[in-house]
């Protein structure tokens, strides 16, 4: 059986949950050689595990995307284990409910909330992308990269404004990067889900289900898995004219 990231070396970042964890899996499916990253060495261990257990090869790196010595360090070690960085999903996030209390517009939205929000969804993106296209530049150009974004950066969402506004920005960040990056065979893309079940949107369900599932023309929400097959695709071989896409898998959402 040969997968279409065979040979491919890639990065994930918030690899130990939801769509970061699903995507690491089947990009190791595929015959990639992964990194897992996330806040903590140990969740992202877990994934690894499973990883391993199925046959593949990978590792675990703690790091706080927020951080650019600790991103700086996510891809020496990807390096350092494995000789090379080929692909990456720059994948870890928050959502509102970890800045500060929920339905919150914007004239009662701290600053700091909005600060910390920007630093995990946007800041994090840009740090990622400037050491891992260093390391690609360095290995001679090439590569995929693929960041989160959300249907959250193509359209508002009244009290998340400062999560739409990092989203938007991830948008932007992978345009202009794409544009940049293309003379090198560094392709950029971003994937833009909608609603995912995974830890982040547990509370969102809870308390907002039917409307969530009212908007969605599908009437589901989707799983993990299903954004992480977008994502093993954009970052192999048989997207290779694909780059500055924002593309949505969200049930027809955007569409609707
Ligand atoms: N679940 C959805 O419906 C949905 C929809 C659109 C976009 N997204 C985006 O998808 C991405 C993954 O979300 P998920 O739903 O899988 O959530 P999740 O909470 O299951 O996973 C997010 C992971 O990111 C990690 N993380 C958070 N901050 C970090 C930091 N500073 N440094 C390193 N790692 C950090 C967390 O530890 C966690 O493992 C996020 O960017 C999110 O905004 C999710």
């Amino acid at each position: 059986m040969t997968g279409i990231l065979d040979g491919k070396v890639a990065l994930v970042t918030g690899g130990a949950s939801g769509i970061g964890r699903a995507t690491a899996v089947a990009m190791a499916r595929e015959g990639a050689r992964m990194a897992v990253a996330d806040r903590g060495e140990d969740s992202a261990a877990a994934t690894v595990a499973l990883i391993n257990a199925a046959g593949g090869q990978a590792i675990a790196i703690g790091g706080d995307v927020t951080r650019e010595a600790d991103v700086a360090a996510m891809v020496a070690r990807t390096v350092a284990a494995f000789g090379r960085l080929d692909c990456a999903f720059n994948n870890a996030g928050i959502a509102p409910g970890a800045v500060g209390p929920g339905g919150q517009r914007v004239h009662e939205l701290s600053q700091d909330s909005f600060d910390r929000m920007l630093a995990v969804n946007l800041t994090g993106v840009f740090l990622c992308l400037k050491h891992e296209i260093a390391q690609m530049l360095a290995q001679g150009g090439g590569g995929a990269i693929v960041n989160t974004a959300s249907i959250a950066g193509l359209i508002g969402l009244r009290t998340s404004s400062h999560y739409v506004a990092a989203k938007h920005g991830v948008v932007g960040l992978t345009k202009s990067a794409a544009m940049e990056y293309a003379p090198d065979g560094i392709r950029v893309n971003c994937v833009n889900p909608g609603y995912i079940t995974t830890p982040m949107t547990k509370e969102a369900v809870e308390t907002r289900g039917p409307e969530i599932l009212a908007k969605v023309p599908m009437g589901r929400m989707g799983t993990p898995e299903e954004i992480a097959e977008a994502v093993v695709w954009m970052c192999s071989d048989k997207a290779s004219f694909m780059t500055g896409a924002a593309q949505v898998v969200d049930g027809g959402y955007y569409a609707a």
